[in-house]
């Protein structure tokens, strides 16, 4: 399985040119989750994607000048690929819109994740609420854009991205999302959002 701890392995072994970094400790397995693609025309892209490879468009908005458009045919993921439109590679936003992305298994392991960042003298980690998944958002020694994350308990139409407070509970942190996202579109249970994707893709094989 492939897991971003090769990669932080990397970097703390072999990415200071033998300077004597800490190891980091490997608390959190990671799953790979999905990935983010810039593209120039999203249409058909889309047709592409969705009509000869079966993907289902699960939401589809603009963050700022971007118009994203996420892509599934597993209930399991709201989205397995992100289609980003309008954001320029050298935005400073870049790691937001272009990266891997990691499912971890608790709030409690993107604790232990940004520790082993820190101790990695990783600079500039983004903690990150999506309504339906907490993340966090870091750089590769080389730039790329890297995500770690964990479901949260809710749907919540994408894109939607708030700050994160990892200091506070994990029952704060799920008070003030749910706080933040009940009013906004498609608020539901995941279980809900699994089940009714599940329909579609169901009802889209027929
Ligand atoms: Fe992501």
């Amino acid at each position: 399985m492939l897991t971003v701890k090769y990669s932080i392995a990397t970097f703390v072994w072999f990415g200071r040119n033998g300077e004597d970094l800490p190891m980091a400790s490997f608390s959190s397995r990671l799953r790979f989750a999905h990935t983010t693609r810039l593209v120039r025309d999203l249409e058909p892209m889309l047709a592409f994607y969705c009509d000869v490879l079966g993907f289902q468009v699960t939401n589809r908005g603009m963050a700022g000048d971007a118009e994203l458009a996420f892509v599934s045919q597993d209930p399991n993921e709201h989205h397995q690929i992100v289609f980003i439109q309008g954001i320029e590679a050298t935005d400073p936003q870049f790691m937001f819109v272009d990266h891997l992305a990691f499912r971890t298994g608790s709030i409690d392991d993107l604790r232990a994740i940004q520790a082993d960042l820190e101790r990695a003298g990783v600079e500039g980690v983004a903690q990150v609420s999506h309504g339906n998944a907490w993340s966090l958002y870091f750089t590769d020694p080389e730039g790329n854009g890297l995500e770690c994350f964990v479901d949260s308990p809710f749907h919540v139409a994408q894109p939607y991205l708030e700050g994160l407070d990892l200091s506070q509970s994990d029952d704060e942190i799920e008070a003030a999302t749910r706080a933040d996202i009940e009013g906004k579109p498609e608020f539901k249970p995941m279980e809900q959002w699994r089940a009714e994707f599940t329909a579609v893709l169901d009802g889209s094989e027929g």
